[in-house]
């Protein structure tokens, strides 16, 4: 079973940085970005390999997924064998490339690594979030299972003057993940999906649940993105392709706190995604609050 992560984007928020490094390999504290998303795929049981949707423009992506028998003896030859130790370790993961030589939208990216997914469910994990304890797919794959292998996908209420910037589901709470009493929209409810749009107007969302942009999904996916005209934004949307799967199989929805996750899609949340993660680690806390010094340390309150 394969996980895709699409990584086409020019990353046009972060430059002039990503005129020489590509969004996804900036670092979260000292791993890249996307070694996070990698590692938060290969997590549920079954996922033997990753594939990066990358674009031609971006190349060091691939440079970095690959083993450097060089550089790794040379870091050994100085002593560093811990260090020699991580960029193998980061070489080695079962990652492989397709390309999207034009970025048409998410379901075209998707789309582009058909034939990587041999006939089987996989994961969409979108690349601008991660999710530090790596759960919400293994979640999802568990609301699959008790639902006899259907298309999961993650949710979370949010304001309804945001709608328009998601891709919003209809539906109806159908129980929780663990069996639990749980309100609607609480963490760990259950929806059975009755529609999908993408992008919708506020006055024509059809409940306040948006795709938090994991997603688990029947092969059939990949046919019918085949055809699949442009919708919002005159972009082929990953999102009509599902709606028009939902006349065919069943599809669930689980609602996760999104808090959950990391998001590195603007030069802020990075900036504040890094603060967290030195914040909750153990080895950095002290360094880090020391560097940003007492000023900034209170404004942080
Ligand atoms: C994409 C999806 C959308 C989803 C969102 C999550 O939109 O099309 O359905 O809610 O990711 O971040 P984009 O952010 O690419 O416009």
């Amino acid at each position: 079973m394969k996980a895709i992560i699409p990584a086409a984007g020019l990353g046009t928020r972060f430059l002039p940085s990503t005129k020489g490094t590509p969004k996804e390999l900036l670092p979260v504290l000292n791993k890249p970005v996307i070694q996070y998303v990698v590692e938060e795929a290969l997590e549920p049981a079954g996922v033997d390999g990753v594939v990066i949707v990358n674009s031609r423009e971006k190349p060091q992506i691939e440079s970095y997924f690959h083993v450097d028998d060089e550089f790794e003896s040379m870091l050994r030859g100085r002593g560093k064998a811990k260090e020699a130790d991580l960029v193998h370790a980061a070489g080695a993961m079962p990652v492989s490339f397709v390309y999207q030589d034009d970025p048409k939208g998410l379901g075209h990216a998707v789309y582009c690594a058909a034939d990587a997914v041999d006939d089987e469910p996989f994961f969409v994990l979108l690349g601008d979030y991660f999710v530090p304890d790596r759960q919400m797919c293994v979640k999802m794959a568990e609301v699959s299972r008790a639902h006899n292998n259907a298309s999961v996908i993650a949710v979370a209420p949010v304001p309804a003057d945001q709608v328009s910037r998601y891709g919003i589901i209809a539906g109806e709470c159908v129980g929780s993940l663990d069996g639990s009493e749980v309100a609607e929209e609480d963490e760990g409810a259950v929806w059975k999906v009755t529609g999908l749009v993408e992008k919708p107007a506020p006055e024509e969302a059809p409940s306040h649940l948006f795709i938090v942009g994991r997603y688990l999904l029947s092969p059939r996916i990949m046919d019918l993105l085949a055809d699949q005209g442009v919708g919002a934004g005159g972009e082929i949307q990953l999102t009509d392709a599902m709606e028009r799967l939902l006349s065919e199989e069943e599809m669930y929805a689980v609602v996760v706190d999104p808090e959950e996750g990391c998001d590195t899609g603007t030069p802020a949340a990075w900036a504040a995604t890094n603060a967290r993660l030195a914040l909750a680690d153990d080895a950095q806390r002290a360094a880090f609050m020391e560097a940003l010094g007492s000023e900034a340390a209170s404004k942080l309150a």
